[in-house]
């Protein structure tokens, strides 16, 4: 903002550009992908909403991804950053903008990370599960990058920016259910069939709907293993959290992820996700 007029919020949903200083960016988490985007996001305190910025300036002139910096990261901030990283690979994979090229980092990434981030949460200093899930962050910071985030990422945003749940723990939260809902989109069950097949869950002979029920399963048994708290167990307060359903929606979708579910997602529908969220 030190070259642009005006304040951060006035480019929302716009393409920022301008003469910035040459970015470097130096991930010490595995997580976001930032270092292969040219994404941000801030929580805007006078609206609570979080914001997506954009512009292929705030992409980085150099990415330094050293495994060794993400070693001291707690437990709790290795789950959340790493569920984050999946979640990105599974939407982009999913998403409509999908494409062959970032098929490959998506596939490869949702493998590495279902392998190695129950193994860095619960050894930090498990020197493979670390740069593994480094290389995995970058790879789905590529895809989100290219293809997009989907339903799990609109729906985040407002669960982070009201009730300040960490992001990664949002989409943990969430992604089981709003995959669940995406199901039976445009060609998603054999992309979620495919994601089945690489993980190991599923054979090359289940059919599309057995595989892609058998990813869900395997979903929430990462979930459990990582113990993602509910909407209940993290304390948030249940009450506040229905009357702002309605608010929430609008800004999931007002945020533009949700158009990129290969399903048509509606309003409703995303309350309808945010009241099992609540009732679990
Ligand atoms: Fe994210």
């Amino acid at each position: 903002m030190t070259v642009l007029p005006g304040k951060l919020s006035d480019y929302a949903g716009k393409e920022m550009s301008g003469d910035f200083a040459p970015l470097v960016l130096i991930p010490t988490t595995a997580g976001t992908g930032s270092e292969a985007t040219k994404f941000f996001v801030y929580t805007d305190t006078a609206t609570d909403a979080k914001l997506l910025m954009k512009g292929d300036a705030l992409l980085p002139k150099l990415a330094v991804i050293d495994w060794t910096y993400t070693i001291s990261s707690p437990v709790s901030i290795t789950v959340a950053t790493g569920m984050d990283a999946l979640t990105h690979a599974v939407e982009a994979y999913t998403s409509k903008k999908s494409n062959p090229v970032t098929d490959i980092y998506c596939l490869d990434a949702i493998k590495q990370i279902f392998k190695y981030l129950p193994l860095a949460a619960k050894d930090g200093n498990d020197k493979t599960a670390r740069e593994q899930m480094a290389l995995a962050a970058y790879e789905a910071g590529v895809c989100i990058n290219n293809s997009s985030v989907t339903l799990v990422h609109g729906m985040s945003r407002p669960i982070g920016a009201l009730f300040h749940v960490p992001h990664g723990i949002s989409n943990a939260m969430l992604i089981t259910e709003c995959l669940r809902f995406a199901l039976d989109g445009e060609g998603a069950e054999e992309r979620f069939a495919k994601i089945a097949e690489e993980i190991g869950e599923a054979e090359k002979t289940d059919s599309p709907s057995c595989a892609s029920k058998k990813f869900l399963g395997a979903l929430e048994r990462l979930t459990k293993t990582l113990e993602v708290p509910s909407l209940r167990e993290y304390g948030i307060d249940l009450e506040k959290f229905a009357v702002s359903e309605e608010k929430m929606a609008s800004d999931a979708l007002a945020s533009g992820s949700p158009a990129n579910t290969r399903k048509a997602v509606i309003k409703e529908d995303i309350i309808a996700i945010y009241d099992r969220l609540r009732l679990a």
